[in-house]
């Protein structure tokens, strides 16, 4: 985690400055202390006076996070043009941050989740109601934070990933649902669209926003995004089931509570339909446990990770054609901080092979229907 965490630090490293600085543009406008210039206005409607609402907001502003989606947007636009920070890149780097809290937000009121970040969710804290309110109000801000940027084409974009995170979860709510039916392409979908979308439009945005004029450059970092995206979500989702809850600092398991149409359980129920749909949803603990060794010993969780290395490879030969396409050597000069960042997922990728494979055991056809 450390380790990752590091490597993270490491690729945002060109954009560190740019980074602080978004991080301020998110902390005054949550905060309501307003912004320098015509933003105020947005600021003036921060209410006052209402306590719940002024301490998520105060946990929201201070909860650390990895800030991967504005770190990815801010190095795009350097690598369309590393021209100085045109405050414009901050203002977008900031709403983009705001639209992934309050994606987390309503998330962990939909699973439940009672851990985020180390710290209780807001849901757990002030209520499901108070967590959906105050997400819906940051992304009020994060829209009246990009009309201050006056980057009109930003507006569609992230239109568009907001689109693509409701349809995804609706369609990861379709999917559980029994008799459980999820394919392996069912469940590709949900990523695609719950995370995908979202890391692969900031990429392009951000090369847009950096005047990126050239559109077949921009769309390979487009795909970079994606198969970043694709292998960030199937990962997770493997951590769900086998990581730790005080590494990850948050509510694991709920997939599998929650009957999740994830890539593993996809693959579960294609090699052991019936002992899968008996299982799903789990009613307890023990059938929790039971569910995780099905899934370790049909070798889905392996075959997932193995997916999502393949992503990763497919992302690294995106960023190689963006870097050949690219007119100037800008983004070049920077691959090795987009590669850092398939590096770190990659070691957490590693990280999680061994207790996703059984230690190499063989089982039988009989021992995996069990
Ligand atoms: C994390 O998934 C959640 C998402 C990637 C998207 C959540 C989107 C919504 C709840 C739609 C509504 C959002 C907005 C902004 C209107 P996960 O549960 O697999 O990851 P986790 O392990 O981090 O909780
Ligand atoms: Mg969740």
């Amino acid at each position: 985690m450390g380790a990752q965490s590091d490597m993270f630090e490491a690729a945002f490293q060109p954009v560190a400055g740019e980074l602080k600085q978004a991080q301020e543009i998110f902390r005054a406008a949550q905060s309501g202390d307003g912004l320098a210039g015509p933003h105020e206005s947005a600021a003036a409607g921060h209410p006052k006076n209402l306590p719940v609402f002024e301490e998520i907001a105060a946990e929201v502003a201070g909860r650390p996070g990895k800030w991967m989606r504005p770190g990815l947007f801010l190095l795009a636009a350097r690598a369309a043009s590393p021209d100085g920070p045109p405050r414009k890149r901050l203002l977008i780097a900031a709403a983009v941050e705001m639209i992934q809290n309050a994606s987390l937000l309503h998330d962990d009121v939909l699973d439940g989740a009672a851990l985020r970040r180390r710290r209780p969710t807001p849901n757990a804290r002030w209520g499901n109601w108070a967590a959906v309110l105050y997400g819906d109000h940051l992304i009020a801000t994060a829209f009246s934070v990009v009309a201050e940027a006056g980057m009109p084409q930003a507006y569609p974009s992230l239109a568009g990933i907001l689109s693509s995170l409701c349809t995804g979860e609706f369609l990861q709510e379709a999917l559980g649902r029994p008799p459980l039916r999820v394919t392996p392409e069912d469940a590709l979908a949900v990523a695609e669209r719950k995370t995908a979308s979202f890391v692969a439009e900031v990429c392009a945005l951000g090369f847009a926003c950096g005047d990126g004029r050239h559109p077949a450059a921009m769309e390979a970092l487009r795909s970079y995004g994606t198969h970043l995206g694709m292998a960030y979500q199937i990962v997770d989702d493997v951590v769900d089931v086998v990581g730790a809850e005080e590494q990850e600092g948050k509510t694991l398991r709920t997939d599998l509570f929650l009957s999740r149409p994830t890539l593993a359980l996809a693959y579960t129920l294609q090699e052991a339909p019936e002992p899968t749909r008996r299982l799903v949803p789990p009613q307890d603990e023990a059938a929790v446990a039971e569910l995780t060794a099905l899934m370790i010993r049909t070798g889905a969780l392996a075959r997932a990770l193995s997916e999502a290395e393949s992503h990763l490879a497919q992302a690294r030969a995106a960023l190689a054609e963006a870097a050949d396409l690219a007119p100037s050597k800008n983004l070049r000069g920077l691959e090795a901080s987009f590669a850092a960042l398939l590096d770190a997922l990659d070691q957490k990728r590693r990280s999680l092979v061994p207790a996703a494979s059984a230690a190499g055991r063989n089982f039988t056809a009989q021992e995996i229907a069990r």
